[in-house]
């Protein structure tokens, strides 16, 4: 275990801009996901979970469909090819009907989150990098 990697994202989740989000409750969210997705680097697992769906360590800036040797629907990959790249937006839309999000039948049921950016927030703290708004993310996806 390389332990500068929790370091970089211990700091990268402080310097996050004081915002309405709470990445322990989007950690709690997750538990709805971990069925299926673990959160995984090369040289780390941070979250156990299924392999039913790709792992989805840096999911907030990685380009849709992506995860090598793992079988998509086809147009979730078609839409990586067009360059669909996953934000803290579009991640949201796609969760709450992945059928429509595609255009296609996915792999992928509907997930019902009550804490939709809490959640993307704390996807968020496994990317390097990621333009990690959050405040407008929920701006975007409040009722
Ligand atoms: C019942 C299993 C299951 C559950 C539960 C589940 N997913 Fe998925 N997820 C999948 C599968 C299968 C795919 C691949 C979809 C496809 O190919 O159409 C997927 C794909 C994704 C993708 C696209 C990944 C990529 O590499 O492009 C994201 C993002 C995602 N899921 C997020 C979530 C989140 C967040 C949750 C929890 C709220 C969740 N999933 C819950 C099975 C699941």
């Amino acid at each position: 275990m390389k332990p500068i990697v929790p370091a970089i994202i211990a700091s990268f989740a402080f310097a996050l801009p004081v915002s309405a989000q709470d990445i322990e409750k989007g950690e709690k969210e997750f538990k709805r996901c971990r069925a299926c997705h673990a959160i995984a680097s090369e040289d780390e697992t941070f979250v156990k979970g299924g392999k039913t769906g790709p792992n989805l360590y840096g999911i907030i800036g990685r380009t849709a469909g992506s995860v090598e040797g793992f079988k998509y629907s086809p147009e979730l990959v078609e839409l990586g090819g067009g360059g669909l790249v996953w934000d803290e937006t579009n991640l949201l839309e796609y969760i709450a009907d992945p059928n429509t999000f595609i255009g296609g039948r996915s792999k992928m049921t509907k997930q019902k989150v009550k804490n939709g950016p809490d959640l993307a927030a704390f996807l968020a703290t496994f990317s390097e990098g990621a333009s990690s708004d959050p405040g407008e993310a929920a701006e975007e996806t409040a009722d």
